[in-house]
C-alpha cells in the first residue's frame, strides 16, 4: 500500500458471517456487472406482502427515472417491527437514555408494535391518508420513533423537520410539502436546556397561514410537562389519544416506489430541497448497509447519536437497525452533559457494542482531555464509527488509540441525505484502514471522479466526485420538483449523478474525501447552503447585501464567516454585529449562527456584478498567498479594504 498510516484488519474484527475482503471483492463485483442478481437476491431480506418481479429500472440520462423493485409491495413498519414479533418479542428494540442521566427507558418489539400501532390509529382518526404529509418536529425521545414508524404504517409520508430549526425554517417545510398535520412535544430537552417545540410550531403555523397554509391537527407529546398555549379542535395531546386508540392496525401494503419520507437539505442554491425517498430500495439499502458496514450481529446493541431529524437518524438509528431486528439506543442529550465523559458512561451502562457519532463531536471531546474517556471502561466497544464530515487523521488517531484502546476499527462513512444510506466506507472485518480516508465503495456504488472540464479521471487524481450508476436507497426526485433535481445533480456532468463533493482517489483505490466544492457549508455536521443564510442577512433592515463563506474551523469543522455590507448611513459595531447573529437564529435557527460578521463597504465584484467567491473564501481562511487573478474585478482595490479588516487576525 502506497501510505503510511495502514491499520490492517486484526483477526479479531472478522467474526463469524463477517464480511472478509474476498467475499467484499467478489460482492462487489457482482452488484455493478449484473445489478439485477446481486440486488434481486438481497431485496429477500424484507417481507415482501407481494414479491417482486422486476429489480432495476433506472437511467442517469434524459428524464432521471429511478425505479427499483417496482411491481413489490410491502411496508416499512412491518419490516422493522411485525416480522420480528414472533423470535424477538421480548428482545429490547430501542434503548431510551434521557438528557437527565438518571433517566431511561427500554422498548421491547412488542411494546413498539403495539405503541407504533395506537399512533397510526390516531394518525387515521385525525383523517391522516396514505401519501398524506405529516411533518414531525420532535425532541429525541421514543414517541418520535412511534410517530415516524406510525406514518409509515398507513403509508402517510413523514417530513422529519430538527427540533433545533427555528418557526420561520418550520414553516417553510409546512408549507413547501402541504403538511396538515403536525406531531410535536411540549418542549425538549437538551443538556439541561429547554427546547420551546410547541412554541415553535404554535408560529410556524401563524406563519404558514399567511402563505394560505392551513394546519389542521397538532398532535402533542407531553415530555417535559411545561405550560404550553392550547388551540381546542386542533390541539391534542397524543398520550392521551394513543391510550385510547386500539392496538391493532394492520400494515398498509405500499409499493416499493411508493414515497416513504421527505428530508430538507440545503443546496448551494435557493431554499432547501425535499429530498424525497421511497420505499422498498432505501429499505434494502440502509438494511444490508447497516448490517455489513457494522457488521451487526444479533444480540449486539447499537448506539448512533444522531439526531432523527437528520437522515443519518432516519436510516441508522431507526430503519437500517430496527429492519435488522436490532437493539438501538436513542439519545436525547448532548456529548458534554453533564460533563464531557456522558458519552462513555452511557456506553458502559447499556454496553454499547457498535458506536457512530461525528467527528465534531470526536473533536470537541479530544480537545476536553483524555482524563474524561479514562473515567470509563469502554470494553463493550466493538466498532466505532463516523459521519457527517471528513474526519482529520488526528481526530481519527484519537478515536481510535483512546477511545478504542486500538481494539476497535474506525468506520469513516461518507453519504449523504441524497442517498439514502451509506455510499463509501470500509468493513471491519475486509477492510484495512487509512486515518481519514472513507475507503472504498459499498455493494452497487460506481465513484467516479470527473475534473471541472468533464475529463474522467482514472486511477490515481482528484476530482469531482459523481456516481455513475443508479442504487437502490437514492432519492426519487425533489419533492414537488423533478426538473429542480435533475438541474441540481445531473447537469453538471450528465448521465452522473454529481455529489457536490470533492475527492482524491488514492494508489490503493482509496476515496478521500475533502469536502463540498459548491456554495455548500458543513458546520458541526450540520449541511446549510450559504444563499439560505445571505438571505437570512438581508433580510435584516440594515444590511445591503452579504456573502458568506466557510474558514477552517477545529471543532465545528467549518465556521460561517459572514461579509456584510450596510445601508448608507449605518454603523457596524459589535451591537449591530449581536443583532444580527440574532437574527440568522431567528430566521433559520441556532446552527446557522454566524462565527464571525465583516463589515465591509463593498464586496469583490466581476464587472458584470458576480460575487467572487473564491477570493472572500481566501481571506476568510486567511490565505492571501494566492488570491489569484483579481484584475477582472470592477474595483480591486476592495480586495485590500477586505484583508485589511478581516476578522480572523491572530
Ligand atoms: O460533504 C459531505 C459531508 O456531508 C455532506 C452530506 O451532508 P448531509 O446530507 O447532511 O448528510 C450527512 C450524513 C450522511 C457530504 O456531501 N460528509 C458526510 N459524511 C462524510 C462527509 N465528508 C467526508 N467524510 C464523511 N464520512
Amino acid at each position: 500500500m502506497s501510505d503510511t498510516h495502514i491499520y490492517r484488519v486484526q483477526p479479531d474484527w472478522k467474526r463469524e458471517a463477517s464480511i472478509d475482503n474476498e467475499t467484499y471483492l467478489s460482492w462487489y463485483e457482482r452488484s455493478i456487472s449484473d445489478p439485477d442478481g446481486f440486488w434481486g437476491e438481497h431485496g429477500k431480506r424484507l417481507d415482501w406482502f407481494k414479491p417482486y418481479t422486476k429489480v432495476k429500472n433506472a437511467s442517469f440520462e434524459g428524464d432521471v427515472s429511478i425505479k427499483w423493485f417496482e411491481d413489490g409491495e410491502l411496508n416499512v413498519s412491518y419490516n422493522c417491527i411485525d416480522r420480528h414479533l414472533e423470535k424477538r418479542g421480548n428482545q429490547v428494540a430501542i434503548i431510551w437514555e434521557g438528557d437527565d442521566p438518571s433517566s431511561h427507558r427500554k422498548i421491547t418489539y412488542r411494546e413498539l408494535h403495539e405503541q407504533v400501532s395506537r399512533y397510526a390509529n390516531v394518525l387515521k382518526a385525525q383523517g391522516a391518508k396514505k401519501g398524506d404529509r405529516i411533518t414531525i418536529y420532535m425532541p429525541m425521545i421514543v414517541e418520535t420513533a412511534y410517530a415516524m414508524l406510525a406514518c409509515t404504517r398507513i403509508g402517510a409520508v413523514h417530513s422529519v423537520v430538527f427540533g433545533g430549526f427555528s418557526p420561520d425554517a418550520l414553516a417553510g417545510r409546512i408549507v413547501d410539502c402541504q403538511s396538515e398535520i403536525i406531531i410535536t412535544a411540549d418542549e425538549g430537552l437538551r443538556g439541561g436546556r429547554k427546547v420551546p417545540l410547541k412554541v415553535n410550531t404554535d408560529k410556524a403555523i401563524d406563519i404558514a397561514a399567511r402563505q394560505s397554509m392551513s394546519v389542521r391537527k397538532v398532535l402533542v407529546v407531553r415530555h417535559t410537562g411545561g405550560a404550553v398555549d392550547w388551540v381546542p379542535g386542533r390541539d391534542l395531546w397524543l398520550n392521551d389519544e394513543a391510550k385510547a386508540a386500539s392496538p391493532d392496525c394492520p400494515a398498509e401494503p405500499m409499493n416499493a416506489e411508493d414515497p416513504l419520507f421527505i428530508l430538507y437539505t440545503s443546496g448551494s442554491t435557493g431554499k432547501p430541497k425535499g429530498v424525497l425517498h421511497t420505499t422498498g430500495g432505501y429499505l434494502v439499502h440502509v438494511s444490508l448497509s447497516h448490517q455489513h458496514i457494522f457488521d451487526y450481529h444479533d444480540g449486539d446493541i447499537y448506539w448512533c447519536t444522531a439526531d432523527v431529524g437528520w437522515v443519518t437518524g432516519h436510516s441508522y438509528i431507526l430503519y437500517g437497525p430496527l429492519a435488522n431486528g436490532a437493539t438501538t439506543l436513542m439519545f436525547e442529550g448532548v456529548p458534554n452533559y453533564p460533563d464531557n465523559s456522558r458519552f462513555w458512561q452511557v456506553v458502559d451502562k447499556h454496553k454499547v457494542n457498535i458506536f457512530y457519532t461525528a467527528p465534531t463531536a470526536i473533536r470537541a471531546l479530544m480537545g476536553a482531555g483524555d482524563e474524561w474517556v479514562k473515567k470509563s471502561k469502554r470494553t463493550s466497544l466493538r466498532i466505532l464509527g463516523s459521519v457527517g464530515e471528513p474526519i482529520n487523521p488526528e481526530a481519527w488517531e484519537w478515536y481510535y488509540n483512546v477511545v478504542g484502546e486500538g481494539r476497535c476499527p474506525v468506520i469513516d462513512t461518507w453519504w449523504q441525505t441524497e442517498n439514502g444510506g451509506i455510499l463509501i466506507a470500509p468493513m471491519p472485518g475486509a477492510t484495512d484502514l487509512k486515518p481519514g480516508s472513507a475507503t472504498r465503495p459499498f455493494f452497487g456504488v460506481v465513484p467516479k471522479l470527473i475534473d471541472n472540464d468533464g475529463n474522467v479521471i482514472e486511477g490515481e487524481g482528484s476530482g469531482n466526485l459523481c456516481i455513475a450508476q443508479p442504487w437502490p436507497g437514492m432519492m426519487r426526485t425533489v419533492h414537488g420538483d423533478h426538473a429542480r433535481f435533475i438541474e441540481t445533480y445531473f447537469s453538471q456532468y450528465p448521465g452522473n449523478y454529481f455529489t457536490g463533493d470533492g475527492c482524491r482517489r488514492d494508489a490503493d483505490g482509496y476515496y478521500w474525501i475533502t469536502g463540498r466544492v459548491d456554495d455548500v457549508l458543513n458546520v458541526s455536521g450540520h449541511r446549510m447552503g450559504t444563499a439560505e443564510i445571505e438571505s437570512a442577512l438581508v433580510a435584516h433592515e440594515k444590511v445591503s447585501e452579504a456573502a458568506v463563506v466557510g474558514y477552517p474551523h477545529d471543532v465545528k469543522g467549518q465556521g460561517i464567516y459572514c461579509y456584510v455590507t450596510l445601508n448608507e448611513g449605518e454603523t457596524g459595531d459589535d451591537a449591530l454585529r449581536k443583532e444580527l447573529v440574532a437574527h440568522v437564529r431567528k430566521e433559520i435557527g441556532p446552527i446557522a449562527a454566524p462565527d464571525k460578521i465583516q463589515f465591509a463597504p463593498a464586496l469583490p465584484k466581476t464587472r458584470s456584478a458576480k460575487i467572487m467567491r473564491r477570493i472572500l473564501r481566501k481571506i476568510a481562511e486567511d490565505d492571501f498567498s494566492s488570491l489569484g487573478d483579481t484584475s477582472t474585478l470592477a474595483d480591486p482595490s476592495v480586495v485590500d479594504d477586505l484583508i485589511a479588516n478581516r476578522q480572523n487576525r491572530h
